[in-house]
């Protein structure tokens, strides 16, 4: 057990890199913070920083959920529901970062990473959830909530898996209370959209 809480506080770290942060000030002499949405996640690197860019911060926030979430594999042979928990600590370091005054993302890019670890078919149709919301809406935001309102399902009524299902819920609580303001633009029909799908035929 000892060992194991090792393991998550190293998730917890991993998860703290504020890769939108650094890309953004490595390569753009940028604080995305200051701009967009403010957040330090994907969406808003991709907003600001451009589509390379963003794709890399993409990619690294979705590693670090993975790499975290696969820490008890590579480290023992650990039951699966692991991988979960490990997981969970990674997203909670993204989105309360130590390097940032326990501020952070939205838990999307690292959450979605942690669920490609543990439940890669449900990874899948989750994305396609995600993809198809946001080709309709063309907000990410919007995407993202039905998203993990898609794996909380799936969870409890699927898979009835014991130890996704209350992780799934806490996360649906964090991403819903770290979109409140997205929540609010979008009752008011002023939420920020991306080029993405419908919208340009509109
Ligand atoms: O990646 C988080 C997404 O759901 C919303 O991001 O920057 O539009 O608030 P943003």
């Amino acid at each position: 057990l000892l060992i194991f809480t090792i393991l998550c506080l190293i998730a917890y770290l991993i998860g703290s890199i504020p890769f939108g942060v650094l890309i953004g000030k490595w390569f753009k002499h940028t604080d995305i913070r200051n701009y967009g949405s403010h957040s330090i996640g994907t969406t808003n690197a991709y907003r600001v920083l451009g589509t390379k860019l963003g794709s890399l911060v993409l990619m690294l926030d979705m590693l670090k959920g993975t790499l975290s979430a696969s820490l008890p594999i590579i480290f023992g042979h650990y039951p699966h529901y692991y991988v979960i928990i490990c997981g969970f600590f990674a997203v909670l370091g993204h989105t309360f970062s130590i390097f940032l005054k326990f501020r952070g993302g939205k838990a999307v890019a690292t959450g979605a990473g942690i669920l490609l670890a543990y439940e890669p078919i449900l990874f899948i149709l989750t994305w396609i959830v995600f993809l198809t919301t946001v080709f309709f809406t063309s907000a990410v935001s919007m995407g993202s909530i039905l998203g993990f309102i898609f794996v909380n399902l799936v969870s409890f009524f699927v898979l009835k898996d014991p130890i996704l299902s209350p992780i799934a819920f806490i996360l649906l609580i964090i991403v819903i209370y770290r979109h409140r303001e997205n929540i609010k633009r979008i009752k008011k029909g002023q939420e920020n959209l991306v080029p993405f799908g419908l919208i340009y035929w509109r």
